[in-house]
């Protein structure tokens, strides 16, 4: 498991110009051990040779582009944290390299402060996430049956709480999350990153909705962080990839999913949420095959939220809709799958608020 940070992380600066690897050398040996390469060939050979735990990386390489082989990083090496560094950056490129699984971006000539920043912010997020991956992989007790399983997530908690508090883990910005949303957050990026992803923006847009109905402030938190949380389930099932699993219902274990919500400590509502998602209005939906307004009003948000980022969402093997074509969907479904009031506020709010594509 990571110990403390009495050893400095290893970054590995990727580019083919001696000015700016040395100019990143400079910034960052203070704080991190400095393995550099000047091509994507020379980068792969000093990552499988070395324990690395974040890659610099130049847009513009000569043997290859740096968002192929962020791609081919990710590929043989998941856990390895990269930020793209460029001089030739637009917002389009930043966001593929984001989709793409880069933890961040700066445009050349950087700032030094910033680079520092964001390069001491991912490691520690590193940290965080491989002490959940090990945990998560080693203790069995999390999946398996009462008492032992909510006293096993209780000491996962606490292990997590006390590194965080002792600022192994700090927060360097005053607007950081509670430790809980770290938390949760974290336990699902440590399972894959489109599952955190895709709580994110689940979040975001029940959240879009909660403020349409003017819910109370607690009920929109709730609310937020039920939605943010509702796959939990899927941190355990290791079978199938994480995109498949979440629109497979023969995959989820909604029971699972809100056992690991309570014992976190999670408001019984936004458990509700983990646990309820997955009802239909109809009365076809699962676990409990609850009908109509018996499904509590934040998990109908949530189903609606989740089935549009569904459709909306880029995930392998499906062609994403636009926005238009995934409302008109949602539409075609309300009275079946979804509350029919709802989906009226849910799509006229997606309609005068659409996310960004
Ligand atoms: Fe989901």
């Amino acid at each position: 498991m990571t110990g403390p940070t009495d050893v400095k992380p290893t970054v590995l600066i990727v580019d083919d110009e001696a000015a700016p690897r040395a100019a990143l050398t400079q910034i960052l040996r203070n704080n991190f051990q400095v393995l550099t390469a000047e091509n994507a060939r020379a980068a792969m050979a000093v990552l499988n040779d070395h324990g690395v735990d974040l890659v610099t990386l130049d847009l513009r390489l000569p043997d290859r582009s740096g968002a192929e082989l962020l791609t081919e990083i990710k590929r043989a090496h998941a856990e390895i944290e990269v930020i793209m560094v460029t001089a030739y950056g637009t917002l389009q490129s930043a966001m593929d390299c984001i989709r793409q699984g880069a933890a961040g971006f700066l445009l050349k000539p950087f700032n030094a402060t910033e680079l520092l920043t964001i390069s001491l912010q991912t490691t520690q997020k590193k940290q965080r996430l491989d002490m959940l991956r090990e945990w998560l992989a080693s203790d069995k007790d999390l999946w398996g049956p009462e008492p032992a399983c909510t006293e096993a997530w209780h000491k996962l908690a606490a292990a997590y709480g006390s590194r965080f508090k002792q600022g192994i883990l700090q927060n360097t910005d005053a607007g950081e999350p509670s430790p809980l949303l770290q938390l949760l957050s974290d336990l699902l990026e440590a399972k894959d990153r489109h599952l955190v992803n895709h709580g994110n923006r689940v979040s975001f847009y029940a959240s879009l909705v909660a403020n349409r109905m003017q819910l109370s402030l607690p009920e929109q938190n709730i609310l937020s962080l039920g939605a943010l949380a509702h796959d939990l389930d899927l941190i355990h099932i290791p079978a199938k990839p994480v995109l498949q699993q979440e629109t497979d219902r023969s995959s989820h274990r909604t029971d699972l999913g809100a056992r690991i919500g309570r014992a976190l400590g999670l408001p019984a509502d936004a458990v509700q949420i983990i646990a309820l998602h997955h009802e239909r209005w109809d009365g076809t939906g699962y676990p409990f095959g609850l009908q109509g307004q018996r499904i509590p009003l934040p998990a109908r948000i949530t189903t609606l939220a989740q089935a549009f980022d569904h459709l909306t969402a880029e995930r392998s093997g499906t062609t994403p809709l636009t926005v238009k074509a995934a409302l008109d969907e949602i539409e075609r479904q309300a009275g079946t799958a979804f509350d029919p009031a709802l989906t009226e506020i849910f799509c006229r709010a997606m309609r005068e608020q659409p996310p960004q594509a």
